[in-house]
């Protein structure tokens, strides 16, 4: 294992410590760490800034490129501050079918914001297939619960309530 040069300021020694033992874990092979630390990072501090993926890259001892181009493969690394709650629409075949399209441009105009992009408070993101095509069209709202099928209803609820938290 690599030893970090310098920490991620705002990474705490505790968590440090954790990631650590993810890439010994790794044995000789440290790349295979870099999607756990970066889960474990993204669960702790909502998103990948540049300071941790810095992080990732030095402890896994590959380059900053690398572990930029595994972040740009997996669509659950976000990359960019999404606000404190995201909402992940699939918009794969079963859902785009089912009208995935429509409730994407929904929550686009109800948020003010481009997908992708945070208004603040939270975003709103096209998702590949969730494994729940059968209940199409699907949602993954903050990383832990499935949403299927969602409504317009139930969309427009969803972010109300967020909006109100703001
Ligand atoms: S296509 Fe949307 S959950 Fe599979």
């Amino acid at each position: 294992m690599s030893s970090p040069t310098s920490t991620a300021e705002s990474v705490p020694t505790t968590l440090l410590s954790r990631l650590q033992q993810v890439v010994e874990h790794a044995g000789s092979h440290p790349e295979a760490a870099v999607c756990d630390l970066l889960r474990i990072l993204q669960a702790e501090h909502g998103w990948i800034d540049d300071e941790r993926l810095q992080l990732v890259a030095r402890l896994c001892g590959i380059s900053p490129v690398r572990v930029e181009e595994l972040c740009t493969f997996y669509p659950l690394v976000l990359r960019e501050d999404p606000g404190r709650h995201v909402l992940r629409i699939c918009d794969s075949i079963a859902c785009h079918l089912a009208g995935a399209p429509g409730l994407l441009r929904m929550a686009v105009a109800q948020s003010g914001v481009p997908l992708g992009q945070s208004n603040g408070h939270y975003s709103v993101l096209p998702h590949v297939c969730l494994g729940l095509c059968e209940r199409a069209p699907a949602a993954f709202v903050d990383g832990k619960n499935t949403v299927a099928p969602l409504s317009a209803e139930a969309l427009r609820q969803l972010l109300q309530g967020w909006e109100r938290e703001s």
